[in-house]
């Protein structure tokens, strides 16, 4: 198994399986099954599988997750059906009760607060500083003329490199310096148009300072001035949901006291931040964007201050007057890059057909419904924490994946479904449920071929 495999990606599909079965130590029944198995998953249709092999490289089948949606998305006043692409269980159900929740009560605002993208030329510089400014300054002229043809393109759709500056980093770190470059991408993420021109400029560098050393040339994924803010806003009076079991008033000062302990404890802001995720992720995923790239850039704006924190705030403003016509208010200000142009988004079938169902989205609306989405997800998910607690919903969604487990037939779910309808839900408390049910099962099947002969 140590033995090093050469021209791996030159294979067929079929040769990889055969060679990577080959190595696994199964018997030939096995080995047959797993390529069965694998074969399964392809694509019925050849072009459509050809186009899917071909985001990756060594694609051997497809890995399928559920594509859900959430309906009555209200957001700005828009009824969206969302889709959502996620393996776990509760997630597009919380969101889809959060929506419906806030539906009642106006929907969720949210607005773009910026969306210049980023990137920087890295480099080394071991002269004169100042001399390395002043040059800058005056070679900046004629490298934005060479870099016309590059963003023509980009510049007829509203979009281009926004500002271009050098800045010392040298208090960072010995002789650093970097080109900082702010673009505008309209509907496009951006990364391949930013690249190049960092790459164009980081030429630049290398041909007109003998004294440099250009480290490389890349966007930033953290977009701090690409951001979204979503909020939702109703009286405590209308907080008054029976299912909470506590009054709209107790309800949102739980509310506010989660969010404050997600300020403060690093531990619950990540598990906080993480269900945020959840939703925005699932969106993220359907649309064909690129889930890594808002990850990194959430997690570091949650620790802008120097400290990790939840990324959702919530307030009461007080009505002296009257405590229930008080205002609770939930926002959630995040940063992102999507688009809705390029990339995947126009290739695999299900992103393009994610953005159709979204009404054919700008950037910008992608970015307020993905916003809005993480902020769903994150009342769904407080909601539950300050009141019933997190397991009930969350184990009622997880029954099916533990009745799957079992290989639990038709009856055998209904009765499950039934008995733990008013039961704790566990693994285990299913798997005795099922053991009863199943040795109740042989015995009456016992009984009645006895009492036949
Ligand atoms: C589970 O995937 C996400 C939650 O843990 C989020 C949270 O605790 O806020 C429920």
């Amino acid at each position: 198994m140590n033995e090093k495999i050469e021209g791996f990606s030159k294979l067929t599909k079929l040769q990889k399986i055969q060679l990577l079965l080959s190595k696994l130590d199964l018997s030939d029944a096995q080995t047959k099954i797993k390529e069965d198995l694998l074969k399964s998953f392809w694509h019925v249709d050849p072009a459509t599988q050809k186009v899917i092999d071909e985001f990756t490289e060594n694609a051997l089948s497809n890995f399928h997750l559920p594509f859900g949606i959430i309906p009555n998305a209200l957001i700005n006043q828009k009824n969206y059906f969302v889709p959502m692409v996620i393996e776990e269980s509760s997630v597009v159900a919380a969101s889809a009760r959060s929506f419906n929740f806030w539906y009642e009560r106006g929907g969720i605002k949210a607005k773009i607060l910026g969306r210049t993208k980023l990137g920087q030329v890295h480099f080394k510089f071991f002269g004169d500083k100042f001399l390395l400014f002043e040059q800058f300054e005056s070679l900046k002229p004629s490298w934005l003329e060479e870099l016309k043809p590059i963003i023509s393109n980009m510049e007829k759709r509203g979009g281009g490199l926004k500002s271009l500056s050098l800045l010392d980093k040298t208090e960072l770190e010995a002789d650093y310096f970097q080109l900082w470059a702010e673009f505008e991408t309209c509907d496009a993420m951006g990364a391949n148009f930013i690249n190049t021109v960092l790459e164009f400029l980081g030429k630049k560098i290398t041909a007109h300072f003998a004294q440099s050393k250009v480290i490389m040339c890349i966007l930033s994924n953290y977009t701090p001035d690409s951001r979204v803010l979503t909020e939702v806003s109703c009286t405590l009076k209308e907080l008054n949901d029976p299912s909470f079991q506590m009054s709209g008033k107790d309800f949102a000062v739980k509310i506010l006291e989660a969010i404050k302990i997600s300020k403060v404890d690093k531990y619950r802001a990540t598990t906080h931040n993480k269900g945020i995720m959840n939703g925005i992720d699932a969106v993220v995923i359907a649309t064909g964007n690129d889930f890594r790239a808002v990850e990194a850039c959430v997690h570091t704006y949650a620790s802008r201050d120097g400290v990790y924190r939840g990324l959702s705030d919530a307030t009461i403003d007080w009505n002296h007057q009257s405590i229930d016509d008080s205002i609770f208010t939930f926002k959630l200000e995040i940063p992102m890059a999507l688009g809705t142009v390029g990339g995947l988004t126009a290739l695999h079938p299900l992103a393009k057909l994610s953005l159709d169902i979204l009404g054919r989205p700008s950037s910008d609306e992608l970015m307020m419904i993905v916003a809005s989405v993480g902020l769903a997800q994150n009342f769904a998910a407080l909601r539950s924490l300050v009141t019933s607690g997190i397991q009930k919903g969350h184990m009622k969604m997880h029954l099916m994946n533990i009745l799957n487990h079992y290989e639990a037939s038709e009856d055998e779910v209904r009765l499950c479904k039934e008995y733990f309808a008013n039961e704790v839900i566990s693994f285990n408390a299913v798997r005795e449920f099922l053991t009863q049910l199943r040795n109740k099962h042989v015995e009456h099947q016992f009984i009645s071929t006895e009492s036949r002969s």
